[in-house]
């Protein structure tokens, strides 16, 4: 292939790519962004064997079957909840790939120093930090932030001698220093993300995930590959945008996110009930009598209908709530429900419910002053009013959705205890609020069951 057709196959590649980012910003466009992904990468990848720079296939062949093999092995077989640890393993194969590149660039004589050590350097603590992140999610250690006395100041040590070995290395070009900054850079990404609690791992692995894409652009450079470093540029500045979508949607920082310790603290669900505050207890009959003699019911998904894998038994309940007795169902999405972002839409979509029944956060607030019912179903800070009149909360800040102003509001869940920020809702012990304790999906099976009689 001459190298003015290898650059336009590039370049449509490149195109390709932007356009599936674009389709993957909706979930009715979704697939086919999907699908674009695909036609580009396929065509890159084939692009790339046909050059002339590769001259034996026998190595990229075997590398694109196991390659491939494995991640289609894993596509196929992860559950949607662990679609975070999986997603931890894959970012850290991109900054393996960097890692290894550099090295073999850099024992076939490349001169192009600065470039391999930063796709080394930044490879290296995608790598490592990123299978902490995979190994935190995946239950192998300890979830809980993991904090030492001296922490932050072993991890400045250790930035500042692998500067050190940087610059050592991109003066003299002494082997020995690469092999250094690779220990250095691997135990600083371990160092990183141990001290950071699980709840807080989809922004760190999107922060990692920019990371590997950072590394492909120095790789690009040193290759000088195009369509690494666009293809790197995008996955770098994507994850970038989508860490900060996350820690303005949590009202966090991304130095708190960082420095660790959110989440987990406040286990308990408190002084709500030291308090003796009583929340109403209601049953799935009666859940069920009150939504199908309403007008407009909507149903606010959260993390613990993800856990119970209750999508599908929740479409049943609103496709029979409409059908059988005439009432308007929406779905209320907030944007950081759940563990990662789109974990609704996709658990929605998955269980087919209709695009134009599902409400961002703006759209669905204003609809709820008219609810009969508000269904919330294993969500909990994601309508905690703290965040609107607590100053002093650990939410304060983060928009919610406003189920309150509903008539009549259910909470399904299996105890008063707190969500992912550890803080109480003061919304259990409301007037108008019923907890229907137990699994999601159980739960709202018995609704079902009732609602078909
Ligand atoms: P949470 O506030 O975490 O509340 C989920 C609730 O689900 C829990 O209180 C739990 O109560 C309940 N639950 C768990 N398993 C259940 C089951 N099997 N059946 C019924 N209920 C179950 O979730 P949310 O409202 O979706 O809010 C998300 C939180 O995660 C926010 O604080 C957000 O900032 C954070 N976060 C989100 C993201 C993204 S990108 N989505 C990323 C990082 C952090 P019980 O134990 O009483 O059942």
């Amino acid at each position: 292939m001459s190298a003015s057709m290898l650059s336009f196959c590039y370049l449509l590649s490149c195109v390709l790519f932007i356009l599936s980012i674009r389709g993957l910003a909706s979930p009715e466009t979704a697939r086919k962004g999907n699908v674009l992904g695909l036609v580009g990468m396929v065509l890159a990848i084939a692009a790339t064997i046909a050059s002339p720079s590769v001259a034996e296939y026998v190595w990229v062949i075997i590398a694109i079957l196991l390659g491939g093999g494995i991640g289609t092995y894993f596509a196929l077989k992860v559950k949607m909840t662990s679609l975070p640890q999986m997603i931890a393993a894959f970012n850290g194969m991109g900054g393996l790939s960097a890692v290894f590149i550099s090295l073999a660039e850099i024992l076939s004589g490349s001169d192009m120093r600065i470039e391999n050590t930063l796709g080394l350097i930044i490879g290296a603590v995608a790598f490592s930090g990123s299978m902490i992140a995979f190994a935190k999610l995946h239950g192998l250690i300890k979830a809980k932030a993991i904090v030492f006395v001296g922490q932050q100041f072993l991890n400045l040590i250790l930035a500042l001698c692998s500067l050190g070995v940087c610059a050592y290395f991109v003066i003299s070009g002494d082997i020995v220093g690469f092999y250094a900054l690779a220990g250095l850079c691997l135990v600083l990404g371990i160092l990183i993300v141990l001290p950071i609690g699980g709840a807080d791992m989809p922004v760190v692995i999107s922060i990692l995930n920019a990371y590997s894409g950072w590394a492909g652009v120095a790789i690009g450079f040193s290759l000088n590959n195009v369509l690494l470093i666009i293809v790197g540029a995008i996955v770098g500045a994507s994850g970038a945008i989508l860490s900060y979508i996350m820690v303005k949607a949590m009202n966090r920082s991304l130095s708190s996110v960082m420095l660790g310790g959110f989440g987990g603290r406040h286990t308990a669900a408190a002084s709500y009930q030291d308090d003796a505050k009583v929340a109403k207890v209601g049953s799935p009959e009666d859940a069920a009598f009150a939504m199908e003699n309403a007008n407009k019911v909507i149903i606010v998904p959260g993390y613990g209908m993800a856990a119970a894998q209750a999508q599908h038994i929740l479409k049943t309940m609103g496709d029979d709530l409409h059908k059988k007795y005439g009432v308007k169902v929406m779905y209320a999405i907030h944007p950081v429900a759940g563990r990662m972002p789109g974990h609704m839409n996709v658990l929605l979509a998955e269980a087919n419910v209709p695009y134009e029944d599902v409400f961002e956060l703006e759209a669905i607030n204003r609809e709820f002053a008219t609810a009969d019912v508000a269904y919330v179903i294993g969500a909990n800070d994601v309508t905690n009013p703290l965040a609107k009149t607590a100053p002093d909360s650990p939410i304060y800040g983060m928009p919610v959705l406003d189920v309150e102003k509903a008539k009549t509001v259910f909470f399904v869940k299996r105890s008063l205890n707190s969500g992912y920020s550890g803080v109480e809702n003061p919304l259990f012990f409301a007037d108008n609020t019923f907890m229907l304790y137990g699994d999601a999906k159980k739960v709202t099976e018995e609704i079902v069951s009732v609602l078909e009689k």
